[in-house]
């Protein structure tokens, strides 16, 4: 490792932080992580933190999975790259392919495109939503919906549906066709409905209404997170997938369920869509998939999808589509090896059970702290804490005051993650019932923290 003072003097002047402001960055740049294991991270203090973040939502087996790494290292040293276009193969994006089709069976997905993350995943699914509609006749089928809240990533499709102002803005004019319906977030929502399955009906009749004004066969599909993440986590009532689900059918609309978080057990269970007993079209993929060690992601289409592209062996039929890394045999390696590993381990047990552990702590925080205006989760590692200044007015916590709070509980030895004024946490799977119990103390000490200075 190069010398600790060259790294603190060059810390955020030679590169950008994504999601980060670069003026803000380089008055105060961010600790450097510089080793990590088990569920811990160590910075360049030699500070050691549970990190509650999971990596970004994707460390699901903590750092010191070794058949992943295992896999990787052997992968590199027997085939380290080779291209899946059209004229070559590899031996384990096959197999990779043929697990994963296996693992979502119950989903309905037969066939897997291979990307290099989330957000190529996304753009996969919108991209071959569209050209369905055409080989099955339907060339006006252009649209998208989408919810306000929801985060898809941030190529130009992804940005497009993504339901985040602070992710378009900047970056308009976006694609256009594409359009957004209230998000059901019980705290927030522009009904003023508290009771989520209320709530959960008027934003599915938004949605009904918003299709039949766009034009039913306008309409390409439909694309949501089964539990949004990066959005403030918010959990739909378990009626609101089952309802989209009927009304995308009705209409022929595809629904895409955006899984990049929810795949792979984070919501204590396989994946949000089968939670919520449902089959969407497409599924998108990333993260988790290679535990998060390996740039990688993929679209699952469903058996009716894939039927219409395998229909077609003329020009319309041609995938005008993909990445230099699609099947990177490397990733793809990880990704066998995490599958094997994620079921043996069977981490969507744990990730309920530590699930509704913190979920419960928090909303115990809630009682005692003022400045908590709302608790989100319950639906397995992933859980938000919304901090307010007024709780009547819900009035967001001014960005000063939560980064404070965010490093109490960084000082206090647990890594949480803000965004806006949420505190974010999503740790890894293989979490322990002590681990949970540090995460719960350190946000009670940060909060507490900013009680005893305001
Ligand atoms: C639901 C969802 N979709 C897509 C993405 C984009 O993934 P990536 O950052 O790997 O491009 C993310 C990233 O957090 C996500 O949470």
């Amino acid at each position: 490792m190069l010398d600790s003072n060259f790294l603190r003097e060059n810390n955020s002047r030679h590169f950008w932080h994504p999601m980060g402001i670069p003026a803000e960055a380089l008055q105060n740049p961010p600790p450097i992580i510089v080793e990590a294991s088990g569920n811990r991270i160590r910075d360049l203090d030699g500070n050691e933190l549970l990190d509650a973040v999971g990596g970004l939502w994707n460390v699901n087996l903590g750092f010191s999975c070794e058949p992943v790494k295992r896999a990787i290292s052997d992968q590199l040293a027997r085939l380290p790259y080779y291209s899946t276009f059209r004229g070559s193969s590899n031996d384990k994006v096959i197999e990779l392919s043929h697990l994963l089709t296996e693992f979502f069976a119950p989903e309905g997905m037969g066939r897997a495109f291979f990307t290099s993350g989330g957000s190529d995943s996304v753009e996969t699914a919108l991209r071959l939503a569209r050209q369905y509609h055409r080989l099955c006749g339907e060339v006006a089928r252009t649209k998208f919906i989408s919810l306000r809240s929801g985060y898809h990533g941030t190529h130009f499709g992804g940005a497009s549906v993504n339901g985040g102002p602070r992710f378009r803005e900047q970056y308009e004019p976006l694609l256009p066709g594409c359009f957004h319906i209230p998000c059901p977030n019980a705290y927030r929502n522009p009904f003023g409905e508290t009771n989520p399955e209320r709530l959960a009906s008027l934003c599915a009749t938004a949605l009904e209404s918003e299709v039949e004004f766009q034009g039913p066969k306008t309409v390409a599909a439909f694309i949501m997170e089964p539990v949004l993440g990066a959005g403030g986590v918010v959990v739909p009532h378990e009626s609101f997938m089952p309802a989209v689900r009927e009304i995308c059918s009705r209409h022929g609309i595809l629904l895409i369920s955006d899984e990049v978080i929810t795949g792979f057990g984070r919501t204590g269970d396989w994946s949000g869509a089968r939670h919520q007993g449902v089959k969407p079209d497409i599924m998108t993929l990333a993260k988790a998939i290679t535990n998060g060690y390996f740039p990688f992601g993929a679209a699952m289409l469903s058996h009716e999808v894939a039927d219409a592209f395998e229909r077609e062996n003329g020009p319309d039929g041609f995938i005008g589509h993909g990445y230099t890394y699609s099947g990177h045999p490397v990733g793809a390696a990880a990704g066998i090896a995490c599958i094997e590993e994620t079921q043996r381990l069977n981490v969507v047990e744990n990730a309920a059970a530590r699930g509704d552990q913190l979920y419960h702590g928090l909303l115990r925080l809630k009682e005692k702290h003022e400045i908590v205006g709302d608790v989100r989760g319950g639906r397995g590692l992933m859980l938000a804490v919304e901090l307010v200044s007024d709780r009547k007015l819900k009035s967001p916590l001014p960005r000063n005051e939560v980064d404070a709070v965010h490093s109490s509980i960084y000082r206090e030895g647990v890594m949480v993650r803000i965004s806006g004024s949420n505190l974010l946490m999503s740790p890894p799977l293989v979490l322990s019932e002590q681990e949970a119990v540090e995460i719960l103390n350190a946000v009670d000490a940060g909060l507490s923290a900013h009680a005893s200075t305001h």
